[in-house]
């Protein structure tokens, strides 16, 4: 590619410029010879003894002063002054001055290789050699910039001579090469009238150099910067104000058969000024103009305000432009200071407040590299206002993002195609600006929502110790995932498809190898897409969750269910296609119990949505479950767990209803019980109970921890879902609660601890009943904090009692269906602040009634 360039430029064939003074120097001296020979024929005679002699003299005479010539005046230069004095140096005796100023240097002798009148100043300049060899500047006896000073590269490197004190200022290489934006920039800021430059080319200093780095060389006196094309030798010694052409300026061009033009090498003397100078500042004016647009009172904020108003403004699509406001006045906008795709950019004075620079950069269609140069150059405190327009992402390299980040960004490295930011930061802040945002483009080729932000700058910019939370990164494995599969509107909202897919962290750092992390958990999704990812990232929020141990069933004609688990880092296994969800579940138990050997396995069933307390109940659960074989497992959802009878979070409860939507069952249950007898044991829904040989009971909390979606009842026979799913209900939203009697949940302990209960427990205040009938008012209760025990009788087959009871305190019941949550033939609830237990004559409890408390018939 490189060999192509050069090729390119060796084609536009240039004509030498090297300034070549040896002829006429030559020709000066021969007419001064030939007037001696006319003027003094017989004073020739006279004082010589005739032309014989004089011709011998003559060509001594010649023989010297052409040996003179070639040594000290082989290439001259005399400005128009006289006093400056410039000779090619590569001469035999230079090579011997040379080493002098090698020897001499760091003395200082006040000579780089020539002596100077006083009031002129000294220097040897030597362009760079290829590439391998650089530049070397000598003024005023020392070498300033050389290899052996390890001060110089590719580019223009440049001597900086104080035009008052004629001391050295600076030193700078400007790799012009890749970018001339930082000389443009220190031209502006560091070069102040009268600043003198001495300028050596080293290995290439014209490919990036455009228009205004030029016209700043014009400035310093240039006039043949036009001309200097790809690896050509440059030398320049200008100075700031110097009238065009007065300037000491050499160029080397490359020839047809070169890598790169020959290196120029020169010394000689040269006043300051370095010749005639007159005031630059129009040709400078062209640069410099910061032109205002239109006005925005108070850039669009309600009042006027202590710091600096400003609006920023991404622009609309590719269609309407972006827009930057300062103090009243837009600085960029259609029309004005080139504002459009890309990077706009305006850097205000952190005093004054006023536009330094104005300044867009298109990083779609050119590399960021200028930019990064223009940002580098910025003086502490400079503030940067940026805003993206259309797209800046294309060709925004690292080296870019990382000057944009010291700024103070905490976002720019998550830019993503046509993805739209705003930033205002400050050069050498330490820590993040307050002031950026940013808005993704959507996976579905949606444009960004456009930015528009009215904001009050503060005298003293705040920097941030904590990157500010600014919708985080895109989700690109999300973003592909949404991009190919329709129906999860929801989850791929373009609002949340960068939503990361994490697991929830454990804070309690000293239970991360409980069991129940260890546990296998079983996803059986349905058929709504929606509510499968809501599934999948609620089972992802339980903290201390291990997504390899979280399997999605997959019926193998929905494939994506198992890229979604994919997604999500979760396992997935293939279920031959089935209609019914009751079997796609036996199917899918089934499966995973020959595919894994863990002691519990969690199964969640479709439709549902767990809180982050999920995980942490069932922990609490386990050492009851391994300790008491009369337990299959917990269930996270009580089905009478509805707003008006629940409530207590700390309650866990020991229930016959087996199991339910989402629940932990023991191996050895589904090995005893259940393995190849699915079809007879659980062929039903789960809230239809599954009936088992051998009976058991299930941990259930009072305060459901999941959620599941109401049921869209697809039949008239489906109704009684409607009682189970439609009423409200409580479920606990936080992670952490404890539950109480974890320690009693054993079958023992816990009918010790319930007959206790019982026994102190109020009864029920009867009369409370009558209420009942009436749909508009509900039973009330005496006080608050109680336990009320109700006994009745329950001696029918319909348990009508024992339903009618169920419908008075709004618990689940519904005709022809069992109802659910009952312990021997009791139940127990949380009920406006009370614990109620409703004994039936058929319970073993019943014994513990008093004679003289009432039975409910
Ligand atoms: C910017 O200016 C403000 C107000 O004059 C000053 O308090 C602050 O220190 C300056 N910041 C920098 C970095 O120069
Ligand atoms: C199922 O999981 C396996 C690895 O566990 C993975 O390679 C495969 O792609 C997944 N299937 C689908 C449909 O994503």
């Amino acid at each position: 590619m490189l060999r192509a360039r050069i090729q390119k430029f060796r084609n536009g064939c240039r004509q030498s410029l090297n300034f070549t003074a040896e002829g006429n120097v030559g020709l000066l001296q021969l007419t001064f010879v030939t007037g001696m020979w006319r003027k003094s024929k017989r004073f020739v005679t006279a004082n010589f003894g005739g032309w014989k002699p004089l011709a011998i003299w003559i060509l001594i005479a010649l023989g010297i002063s052409f040996l003179l010539l070639r040594i000290n005046q082989k290439d001259s230069k005399d400005d128009l002054n006289g006093n400056l004095r410039v000779w090619d140096a590569s001469g035999r005796r230079d090579k011997a001055i040379h080493k002098e100023i090698q020897t001499h240097i760091p003395e200082a002798d006040s000579v780089c290789g020539t002596s100077c009148l006083s009031g002129q100043k000294s220097f040897y300049v030597k362009t760079g050699s290829g590439k391998d060899v650089g530049p070397t500047i000598c003024y005023e006896g020392k070498i300033y910039m050389s290899d052996k000073e390890k001060n110089v590269g590719r580019g223009l490197n440049m001597l900086v001579i104080d035009g008052d004190t004629h001391n050295v200022r600076d030193m700078k290489t400007f790799d012009t090469y890749t970018s001339d934006q930082s000389f443009r920039q220190y031209a502006q800021m560091e070069m102040k009238e009268k600043t003198v430059v001495i300028i050596a080319s080293f290995d290439e200093i014209s490919f990036s150099l455009r228009d205004e780095a030029k016209t700043w060389l014009k400035v310093m006196g240039a006039s043949q910067i036009d001309k200097v094309a790809f690896r050509d030798s440059y030398v320049l010694i200008g100075q700031r104000g110097l009238k065009q052409g007065h300037a000491v300026e050499f160029i080397n061009s490359m020839k047809e058969n070169e890598e790169y033009a020959a290196p120029l090498e020169k010394k000689g003397c040269f006043p300051i000024p370095v010749g005639p100078l007159e005031d630059s500042s129009k040709l400078l004016a062209s640069l410099k103009d910061i032109k205002m647009g239109s006005e925005l009172k108070n850039c669009g904020l309600e009042t006027a305000c202590e710091g600096t108003p400003i609006q920023v403004f991404t622009g609309d699509t590719d269609s309407v432009m972006p827009h930057v406001c300062v103090g009243g006045k837009m600085v960029m906008e259609k029309d004005v200071n080139n504002a459009g795709r890309g990077f706009n950019v305006v850097v205000l004075d952190n005093e004054s407040r006023i536009p330094k620079f104005v300044n867009r950069f298109d990083t779609y269609a050119a590399d960021s590299i200028d930019m990064e140069e223009f940002l580098k150059g910025l003086h502490e405190g400079d503030i940067v206002i940026a805003v993206i327009n259309d797209d800046a992402s294309k060709q925004l390299k690292q080296g870019a993002i990382k000057e944009l980040n010291s700024l103070g960004s905490s976002a720019i490295q998550n830019l993503g195609f046509r993805d739209i930011w705003y930033f205002i930061g400050q050069k050498g802040i330490k820590g993040y600006s307050e002031f950026e945002e940013i808005s993704f483009a959507s996976y579905d080729g949606e444009w960004p929502k456009q930015i528009k932000k009215s904001l009050c700058l503060p005298r003293k910019l705040r920097s941030l110790k904590v990157a500010p939370k600014l919708g985080g990164k895109r989700n690109l494995e999300k973003r592909e995932f949404c991009k190919l599969n329709d129906g999860y509107s929801e989850f791929c909202d373009t609002q949340r498809v960068d939503d990361k897919l994490e697991p929830a962290p454990l804070e309690d750092k000293g239970t991360e190898n409980d069991e129940i992390y260890k546990t296998s958990i079983l996803i059986i999704p349905g058929l709504d897409h929606n509510a499968l990812a809501r599934t999948l990232e609620t089972t992802l929020i339980q903290p201390g969750i291990k997504p390899d141990l979280v399997t999605v069933a997959v019926d193998e004609q929905t494939p994506d269910h198992g890229q979604l688990a994919t997604l999500f880092k979760f396992q997935n296994i293939s279920l031959a296609s089935v209609a019914r969800y009751e079997d796609k579940m036996n199917s899918a138990i089934e499966k995973f119990f020959s595919q894994t050997n863990s002691k519990y396995v969690i199964v969640i069933e479709e439709e549902i949505i767990l809180t982050p307390d999920f995980l942490h109940f069932l922990s609490q659960c386990l050492p009851a479950l391994e300790a008491d074989d009369s337990l299959f497992g917990a269930s996270a959802f009580n089905y009478n767990g509805f707003e008006t009878t629940s409530g207590d979070k700390t309650r866990v409860n020991r229930m016959e209803d087996f199991p339910g939507l989402a629940f932990l069952l023991k191996r050895s249950v589904y090995e005893s019980q259940m393995k190849s007898k699915m079809d007879k044991c659980c062929q039903q829904r789960s809230w239809d109970s599954w009936t088992l040989k051998q009976s058991g009971e299930m941990l259930v909390p009072d305060v459901s921890r999941v959620f599941r979606l109401p049921y869209q009842s697809a039949s008239d026979d489906d109704s009684y879902l409607e009682n189970l799913f439609y009423q409200p209900r409580l479920t606990i939203t936080e992670y952490g609660a404890k539950i109480k009697n974890v320690n009693s949940l054993k079958s023992s302990s816990y009918e010790d601890e319930l007959k206790k209960e019982i026994k102190a427990s109020k009864p029920f205040p009867l009369k409370e009943l009558e209420k009942c009938s009436s749909k508009t008012e509900t039973v009330e209760l005496p006080s608050k904090g109680s336990t009320f025990t109700l006994y009745f009788s329950d001696k029918d087959k319909d348990r009508k009692v024992f339903r009618k009871l169920c419908k008075c305190f709004e618990l689940y019941s519904s005709a022809g269906k069992p109802l659910k949550g009952l312990h021997k033939n009791s139940l127990r609830f949380y009920y406006k602040e009370n614990t109620i237990f409703l004994i039936a004559s058929t319970s073993p409890y019943f014994e513990i009634k008093s004679e003289d408390v009432a039975v409910y018939e």
